[in-house]
């Protein structure tokens, strides 16, 4: 076509070319804006935007057939395939395009995962900038509390799971570390029967009744588990820490190993910030231990926070039946007090209730109702009280 022509051609123009071109500038303004309001889309994983996280490689906007509305044509890289949450990530990019307020715009999405080379460099750039252990870094806004007992059976991990879904259910970003390798319960207390996503050799936490999760017990019998296990139980821990995303969440919850030793010493090691709290039941030969546990505060600087009395009574028809005695929990409170020489409150006393132990086998946390949120029975408001209490 000559020069001559062309210039007729643009001058007459088709209806339809010349319709976009007048819409071009149009259509450059919607597309950056589009763009803007993806740039809000956080994936779910890693905590980040999906488009810093280069998950969006192209979007084009063309006015729809019908004259009045777009279609947004975007293109979606998932770090993994058949990546778990990418329905979540559709829901949220549809939202934010149906709901542009400028135009009436369809989202066409297309789904797609990154090629290995783009992954291995995204994977590089978020361990680089972690760094190590993510918790240690100044400044981070993370509330660490190490769930602790002397011995086993006392409903740590009972106490730790309900905490952490109570966490969750008032709004806080909540994760929580399954730190008692050969006795790992979390999995089970909520349900979980998926692994992690492994992101090259970044593993996601899952995520479950709304809390960011990571057990041992999700790696049965895979290599991961050996790794874990095996020669590096002490460094199990710093692994949990440094092998997982965690992003920042307000709250991580970690359920100790009973013992009074190693464990807590790792934890206040690897965690400077952790805020120890002491789960016992009412009778001594709980209690003796317990103190045991909180007295680890004296070998290295850590914090103890205060004390959980579990299967404190039993609720009979109105009347309060001391099962397991009395007195255990605000015996360790003033031992500790006395030790440590700051005051070490009893921050709760739990009844003994058979819906926890039941409601918790089958896979959720008591405090929460089915959908999720929190219940207002007894056992859930202590619960919120026991969380509000800790992160005052
Ligand atoms: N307050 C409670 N009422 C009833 N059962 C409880 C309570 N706390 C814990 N349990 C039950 O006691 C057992 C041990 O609790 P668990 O949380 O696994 O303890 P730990 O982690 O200290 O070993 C579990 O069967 C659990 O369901
Ligand atoms: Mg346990």
């Amino acid at each position: 076509m000559s020069q001559d022509s062309q210039g007729v051609e643009d001058q007459l123009g088709s209806d339809e070319s010349r319709h976009h071109c007048q819409l071009q500038p149009q259509i450059s303004r919607i597309e950056a804006e589009i763009y803007g309001r993806l740039s809000k889309v956080i994936d779910p994983e890693l905590g980040r935007s999906i488009t810093d996280l280069g998950m969006i490689p192209e979007l084009h906007v063309v006015p729809a057939t019908d004259g009045n509305s777009y279609d947004a044509n975007i293109s979606v890289e998932l770090t993994v395939k058949g990546c778990p949450l990418s329905q979540t990530i559709t829901n949220q990019i549809n939202g934010a395009v149906s709901t542009y307020p400028g135009a009436s715009i369809t989202p066409h999405i297309e789904l797609a995962s990154m090629s290995q080379e783009k992954l291995s460099n995204l994977v590089s750039e978020l361990k680089a900038e972690r760094k190590q252990n993510p918790f240690s870094r100044p400044g981070i806004k993370t509330r660490i509390f190490a769930i602790a007992s002397g011995k086993g059976g006392v409903g740590k991990s009972s106490v730790c799971a309900n905490l952490a879904a109570s966490f969750a259910a008032l709004g806080y970003d909540t994760a929580a570390i399954d730190a008692d390798i050969y006795g790992f319960s979390l999995p089970g207390l909520f349900g979980v029967h998926s692994q992690p996503t492994n992101l090259n050799g970044m593993l996601m936490p899952v995520t479950a009744w709304g809390v960011k999760l990571i057990s041992i017990g999700m790696f049965a019998g895979s290599e991961q588990a050996i790794l874990w296990r095996g020669p590096r139980l002490q460094r199990s821990l710093q692994q949990f820490l440094s092998d997982v995303w965690w992003g920042e969440p307000d709250v991580l919850l970690l359920d100790l190993a009973p013992g009074t030793g190693d464990m807590a010493i790792s934890v206040a090691q690897a965690l400077p910030n952790a805020e120890l709290v002491i789960v016992t039941t009412p009778q001594p030969s709980a209690s003796d231990v317990a103190v045991r546990s909180g007295l680890v505060a004296l070998q290295v600087p850590t914090k103890v926070r205060g004390v959980v009395e579990n299967m404190s009574y039993y609720d009979h028809q109105g009347e309060r039946l001391e099962i397991f005695g009395h007195g255990g929990g605000q015996r360790v409170s003033e031992e500790l007090t006395r030790a440590l020489g700051h005051q070490v409150p009893l921050l709760a006393q739990l009844p003994l209730e058979t819906d926890l132990r039941e409601t918790g086998e089958s896979g959720r946390p008591v405090v929460l109702k089915p959908d999720g949120n929190l219940d207002s029975t007894p056992i859930a408001q202590s619960f919120k009280s026991l969380a509000q209490s800790l992160i005052r």
